[in-house]
């Protein structure tokens, strides 16, 4: 039976974690954040995605998951050592890798024997070489001469639908330079494997850099719509036609083609920007993928500046903020529209009445951090509605698709309404006396 380690519970660690603990593996989890430990520990998941609390309970139950701070002993009981700690933005857009850099020499002052070190973290191109040599100088420190293996496997998850997302993969990437390690990833992925997921076996670079490729082209995606909702906006074209209209056609396919405030979250813009910066590194200009980024933050500028024109002078103006998160389904609120938006029009003197299912904790400690003050965290829809001289929907959560307008409409002062996700028709909302405003639909 194969043991797994896996060090650092965050998002990735977590899910990958909780996940091939259901695979049937032995899974032990290890951070140095006794909060988030002791919080695993009694069953609670530190972050809200659908399905993780219960496979978490089931996999205790069976005693095939376990959480501790004891990073050194997790190294020296597994065969499989997982490292997914963060790699945060720093101030030049590169990543920082000091937790990635301070795990591989734990792992090399602890090793005791063959282990395979799989990269889980979004790392730069690179980063698994400098791994395999940072164990080697800890080898050659203690005297020993251990063999080992270093094994890229980026992630692919989406907040939100992670745990489908890694049940149901499009295909497991696994960058490593021994046939041993490549057959042992394919053991712990065995269900995958069984199930006919495609594996891609490369080298270590080649797998590090799909990961940023893939995400960078998907923003890119999400740019280049963005990018023309403007064009149909000023010419009376829909984007949403548009797109489907491309989607249509299976060399470009339809996902990833919805127009909104920008994309967010903790990897499009980490990872285009840090990207950008590998490029720069080695002496290429990566343009497209500059644009990608530039669009994005033209189009949360482009936005605030439509409300402005819209509603006129914003100071004490009322806004109903219908979700905050950066996506439906998460609490995460890393890089979300709504934050870059809201701050825009606080600078004018906006009020906010913010109502979001999920993630009113963390979008209240972001504001605080942000020095913004919010007129009331609100219990429901209407409750936010109330007063409002404008609505401002940020994030596609499921039950806003089902609102009673009516009652919204009945307890606002103004009748404004910006749905930033197109998730109204345009005929509908008119009808009902609302200003309505969406993106891309001319
Ligand atoms: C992403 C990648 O999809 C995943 O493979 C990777 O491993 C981690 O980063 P995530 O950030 O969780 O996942 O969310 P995703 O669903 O990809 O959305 C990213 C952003 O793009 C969100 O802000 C979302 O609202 C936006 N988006 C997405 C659009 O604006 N339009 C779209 O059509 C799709």
């Amino acid at each position: 039976m194969i043991k797994i380690g896996m060090i650092g519970t965050g998002y990735v660690g977590l899910v990958t974690g909780v996940c091939l603990s259901d695979f049937g593996w032995n899974v032990t989890c290890a951070d140095q954040n006794e909060a988030v430990i002791t919080m695993l520990n009694e069953g609670r998941s530190t972050i809200y995605e659908p399905g993780l609390e219960d496979l978490l309970e089931r996999n205790r139950y069976y005693k095939r998951i376990s959480f501790t701070c004891d990073i050194d002993s997790v190294i020296k009981d597994s065969d499989v050592i997982f490292i997914a700690v963060g790699t945060p933005q720093q101030a030049d857009g590169s990543a920082d890798l000091s937790g990635v850099y301070e795990t591989a020499v734990r792992i090399g002052q602890n090793m005791n024997g063959y282990k395979v070190i799989v990269n889980k973290s979004t790392v730069p191109v690179g980063t698994g070489q400098a791994v395999k040599a940072m164990i080697h100088r800890e080898l050659l420190s203690r005297n020993l001469e251990l063999e080992f293996d270093v094994v890229s496997n980026p992630e692919f998850l989406r907040q939100g639908s992670a745990i489908q997302d890694f049940t149901h993969a499009d295909r497991v990437v696994i960058g490593a330079e021994s046939h041993k390690a490549a057959e042992l990833m394919k053991e712990v992925y065995r269900v995958l494997y069984l199930n006919e997921t495609p594996f891609l076996t490369v080298n270590i670079e080649t797998a590090e850099l799909v990961k940023y490729a893939s995400n960078a082209f998907l923003a890119a995606k999400i740019s280049f719509v963005n990018e023309l909702s403007e064009l149909c906006e000023k010419t009376g074209a829909n984007i949403q036609q548009v797109a489907k209209g491309m989607g249509m056609d299976g060399r470009i396919g339809s996902k990833f083609l919805h127009a909104g405030p920008g994309f967010g979250g903790s990897c499009f813009p980490k990872d285009t920007l840090a990207l950008l910066k590998q490029g720069e590194n080695n002496q290429c200009s990566l343009e497209i993928v500059r644009a990608t980024i530039a669009a994005n933050e033209k189009q949360k500028r482009r936005l605030a500046e439509r409300i402005k024109d819209e509603v006129g002078s914003i100071t004490g103006k009322c806004f109903c903020i219908l979700g905050l998160s950066f996506k439906n389904n998460t609490d995460d609120m890393r890089e979300a529209p709504s934050l870059s938006i809201m701050k825009e029009l606080a600078s004018e003197g906006a009020i906010f009445r913010v109502y979001d299912p999920k993630a009113m904790e963390k979008a209240a400690a972001c504001f605080r951090e942000h020095g913004m003050i919010i007129e009331k965290y609100c219990d429901s829809e209407y409750d936010a509605a109330e007063g409002a001289d404008a609505v401002i929907l940020f994030t596609e959560w499921n039950q806003f698709r089902s609102l009673d307008l009516n009652r919204m409409k009945t307890g606002m002062t103004g009748s404004f309404f910006f749905d930033f996700r197109n998730i109204y028709s345009d005929r509908m909302m008119t009808d009902m006396g609302f200003r309505y405003y969406s993106v891309g639909r001319g």
